[in-house]
């Protein structure tokens, strides 16, 4: 100790290393003074960071989306938005859905559009001349010249919204859906005979099914998966580096399989286009797209990428979806028995229907029929499951950009040009939404509360971002005053950004998961348990979330159900 005062100078009499660590407070608490700072008395209560400036950024590379999701449930009780200072910014965190529909509506001053271009940017690769087309008036006013992104995005609204073009594409799917499902039906039927059953990673064989009938149906037989099956792979490898993609931090070594893969999948999607091939065999809706991309001025191959996207939608939330639903299905052999007798009581036989019943002289199969509207309406725990599923799987966030000064809810002081993000992890981990068990999986709490307006369905004001009321008959059946907030259930997103694809994907998710459950049987690979492993959520939730570990399990043809000699079904909606 001695030995260090005589090193110090007479005016300062503390060491270097005293000097060092007050220096070090002193920069500390500035920092921290300046990060915890209000830019208006209004705005909301700030949480700094524990590392000054960049300690909530850190936080959330280090962390995905688990870094926001827990701060929020840590200050639930106290906060339903908070201001995160990041350097040169701020993020605003709403955790409540009173205040979630208050941002939803706020959608003149807060609004998805203007960061699109520099997202698809970074996640699709678009080259420079078409980002400045997407960034032309991206929220015209009515009245105004409308640019890309509405026009699109309404086109998309519209034709997926209830109505002919739904039911069309909801059959197309469920087509694919059953052909697929019967290719793996022959093939479990060859396998247990020859070899024994064979182990299979349950993710995996959603993924594949999922991905190969959804590349049909949206994009015809010669889409180019179909053409190049190793594109699957690409597909999967742009998936799990979305979040690096999107970071964009050095892509190229952060994301390069992502990158590889998606370049891969662009240059067969050009191909694709540059034959015709969406014009002979593709989709309605995927003709449309391409058209609505070339008269706004894309070239072919931005709109190759920007298909890419559409794909990607398709894909990648039905999957995780229906791997969750069959997951706890699964898992609960009790509430298997209950899904499968709902299903089975909504098939009926064809010639209950057109044919009188003296007809039925000469006995032949007649393929049963299967109603898709009966999933949704007349399967009451099904629905519950999936929407169960949903929420638990999903810690989305609905992000938006402050346009304009502005006094949400005319309380909270938004600053322009920040963020804006609902946390719909943080909304879906609420106990006092969903109840003391709001960790567990329970399906009954949908059936409790009869919420049908959990798909953020548009019935009051709060979520529907200017929509216009749905027909009746297309509305689930809702009791007033005994549901969830309509801005709760967050999977589907809300407002602006809600999911235009949200009916279809409800339609084929039941289909697929139907015709599963009425043909197999599952068994846990090890243990006589199957097991339900925790949601990763250390990631960035580009979608529903993954399990941290896989599933696998042994598939085999049901030996108890009628449905042993093969299912023959037909759809209507
Ligand atoms: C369970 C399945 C699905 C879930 C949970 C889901 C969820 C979402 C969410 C949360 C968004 C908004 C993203 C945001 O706020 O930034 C979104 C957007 C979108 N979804 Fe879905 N989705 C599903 C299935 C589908 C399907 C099957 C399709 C198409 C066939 C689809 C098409 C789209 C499109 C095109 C957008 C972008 C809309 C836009 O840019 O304005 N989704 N989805
Ligand atoms: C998929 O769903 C998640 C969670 O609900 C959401 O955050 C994400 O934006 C969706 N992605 C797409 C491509 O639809």
């Amino acid at each position: 100790m001695a030995a260090f005062s005589e090193t110090a100078s007479e005016w300062w009499p503390f060491s270097a290393s005293t000097t060092a660590v007050v220096a070090g407070i002193t920069i500390f608490f500035l920092a921290h003074h300046i990060s915890s700072r209000k830019l208006d008395p209004r705005e909301p209560p700030v949480l700094a960071p524990a590392v000054p400036l960049i300690g909530h950024l850190l936080g959330m590379a280090l962390l995905g989306g688990r870094y926001v999701k827990n701060l929020g449930i840590r200050h639930q009780r106290r906060l339903s938005v908070f201001t995160l200072p990041v350097p040169g910014s701020r993020i605003y965190v709403v955790t409540d859905p009173a205040l979630a529909a208050a941002v939803q509506r706020a959608s003149r001053a807060l609004s998805f559009n203007p960061i699109v271009p520099e997202l698809t940017q970074r996640v699709l690769g678009l080259d420079h001349a078409t980002v400045q087309i997407t960034r032309r008036n991206v929220d015209p006013r009515p009245g105004e010249e409308r640019g890309f992104l509405p026009d699109i995005q309404d086109m998309v609204s519209a034709w997926l919204g209830p109505g002919e073009y739904l039911s069309t594409l909801s059959l197309d799917a469920a087509a694919e859906m059953k052909n697929e499902i019967a290719a793996y039906a022959s093939s479990v039927a060859a396998t247990t005979s020859s070899r024994g059953a064979a182990t299979t990673g349950l993710l995996s064989w959603v993924r594949h099914l999922v991905t190969v009938s959804t590349a049909k149906y949206l994009y015809g037989p010669q889409n180019p998966i179909a053409l190049d099956p190793a594109l699957e792979a690409s597909f999967w490898d742009f998936d799990h580096g979305l979040g690096s993609l999107l970071i964009n931090v050095f892509p190229s070594i952060t994301a390069r399989r992502a990158h590889a893969g998606r370049e891969k999948l662009a240059a067969a999607l050009l191909a694709y286009l540059e034959a015709g091939r969406h014009a002979t065999s593709g989709s309605g809706i995927v003709r449309r797209r391409v058209e609505i991309a070339l008269e706004h001025g894309w070239a072919m191959p931005a709109v190759a990428r920007e298909e890419l996207s559409f794909l990607f939608a398709g894909i990648v939330n039905a999957t995780t979806s229906t791997f969750w639903i069959l997951l706890h299905l699964y898992a609960d052999p009790g509430l298997l028995a209950t899904v499968r007798r709902e299903i089975e009581s909504v098939l009926s036989s064809r010639s209950d229907e057109n044919e009188p019943a003296a007809s039925s002289a000469t006995p032949k199969p007649k393929p049963l029929l299967l109603r898709i509207a009966d999933l949704r309406d007349k399967c009451p725990v099904l629905v519950a499951v999936y929407r169960e599923c949903l929420r638990l799987g999903s810690d989305t966030y609905s992000t938006r950009v402050v346009k304009e000064d502005h006094l949400l809810a005319n309380r909270y002081f938004l600053k322009k040009n920040a963020i804006v993000q609902i946390a719909g992890g943080v909304i879906h981990a609420d106990p006092r939404i969903w109840g003391a068990d709001v960790s567990s999986f329970n399906p009954q709490r949908f059936l409790d509360k009869t919420n049908s307006r959990s798909d953020a369905e548009a019935l009051s004001p709060d979520n529907d971002g200017g929509a216009k009321p749905r027909p009746k008959q297309q509305q689930l059946q809702l009791q007033q005053g005994n549901a969830f907030h309509p801005a709760a259930f967050r999977a589907f997103g809300g407002g602006k950004t809600l999911c235009p694809g949200r009916h279809f994907a409800m339609n084929e998710i039941l289909v697929f998961v139907a015709l599963v459950v009425l043909q197999f049987d599952m068994k846990p690979a090890r243990g006589d348990k199957i097991d339900v492993p925790p949601k990763n959520d250390g990631v960035l939730p580009v979608h529903i979330l993954e399990p941290v570990r896989p599933v696998e399990v042994v598939i085999s043809k049901r030996e108890d159900g009628f449905a042993r000699d093969g299912l023959d079904v037909e759809f209507a909606m």
